[in-house]
């Protein structure tokens, strides 16, 4: 083979395996990994690579250990891996992802890529996107958001769901008098992840014009529990908080994917995905970073953190907050 062979050769090699590794489980991929005799010692780099921060600890010839596993694994089963929103072992698949994805600071950029997997072709963007935009109509003979509660009450698993963290939220605990918080948001994520769109967005953005239609709205998450605290903590102390986390982590990896505005795209959007926007901001809902309509004159929504005390790394946490706060792709859905 001359050259160009060879260039064209590696190219479709890369193509196919690009191809063939898309939409591939991590967690499959970390098995058929684990029992091949070359991939698995590499994994086990890695890992170590990345455990605990260490890479930037690591003396130069560690990095140039990792940064060869890294290159190593990226024509493996690993390379292209996804996971599943609210998917069994969850924490360990992303913990997989990272694994790989994390090593980007050694210098290697992967092609562009997110923890999860997009929902099934079946699924129906558009409808959802249409979900806000047909309040346009001015017809309030229709109550969307009252709707919605009859329609998620009449399907049993919803009904089931929404109940159990309605009552997780609300329940003091018999030690502090005050709810418990994580159990809230932990009942709160099995309902966002396990519930389909058609209910959970339907509750969560139905179109409002007045207050008390707002207030309900805002009230759907129970905020009392879920949202709120006596004092605004800084952006920065819950972003560090949801970054130590993989799947506080990985929501938000996948939000700031899906939700990246674009001025120039027609509906705000870079990905131009509306529904898929909504999807990556529910999976934000039970975490650190749990956002919500901030009152119930307006559609703003933010995470309960203020970046009022950031000192000089302001602008780190304005980029953060500002995502919910001014961000085209998602206000024009909202
Ligand atoms: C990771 O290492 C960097 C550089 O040493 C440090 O600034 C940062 O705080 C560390 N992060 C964690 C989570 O330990
Ligand atoms: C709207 O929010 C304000 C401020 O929190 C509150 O005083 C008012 O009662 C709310 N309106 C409705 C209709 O709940």
């Amino acid at each position: 083979m001359d050259l160009w062979g060879v260039y064209l050769f590696h190219l479709v090699f890369f193509a196919l395996q690009v191809v063939l590794s898309a939409g591939r489980d991590c967690l499959v991929a970390g098995d058929s990994c684990s029992s091949d005799e070359t991939c698995s010692p590499r994994l086990r780099t890695l890992r170590q690579c990345v455990a605990g921060n260490g890479s930037m600890k690591l003396g130069p010839g560690a990095r140039s250990q990792c940064a060869n596993a890294v290159s190593a694994l990226l024509s493996s089963p690993l390379h292209g891996c996804q996971c599943k929103r609210g998917m069994k072992k969850e924490k360990n698949c992303l913990s997989i992802y990272w694994s790989l994805h994390q090593s980007v600071i050694h210098g290697l950029n992967l092609v562009e890529s997110y923890p999860y997997e997009a929902m099934e072709r079946d699924y129906d963007y558009v409808r959802l996107a249409s979900i806000t935009a047909d309040s346009e109509a001015g017809m309030v003979t229709v109550n969307r958001c009252l709707d919605a509660a009859k329609a998620c009450n009449v399907d049993d698993l919803c009904q089931k769901l929404r109940t159990e963290y309605v009552s997780a939220c609300i329940k003091p605990s018999a030690k502090s008098g005050l709810c418990n918080k994580a159990k809230c948001n932990k009942a709160l994520r099995r309902f966002f992840d396990r519930i389909p769109p058609d209910y959970t967005h339907e509750l969560l953005f139905c179109p409002c014009t007045d207050t008390a239609c707002a207030e309900r709205r805002r009230q759907t998450i129970v905020p009392g529990c879920s949202f709120e605290g006596s004092e605004k903590p800084s952006c920065l102390t819950q972003m560090r908080i949801c970054k130590a986390d993989y799947v506080c982590r990985s929501r938000l990896a996948q939000f700031q994917y899906d939700c990246q505005p674009a001025e120039s795209s027609a509906n705000g959007c870079k990905q131009g995905n509306y529904g898929a926007c909504l999807l990556a901001y529910t999976g934000l809902i039970g975490s650190s970073i749990t956002p919500n309509y901030v009152d119930n004159s307006t559609s703003s929504v933010a995470p309960w953190c203020s970046c009022s005390a950031s000192g000089n790394q302001r602008e780190e946490c304005s980029d953060f907050l500002e995502y919910f706060t001014d961000n085209v792709c998602l206000i024009l859905l909202l």
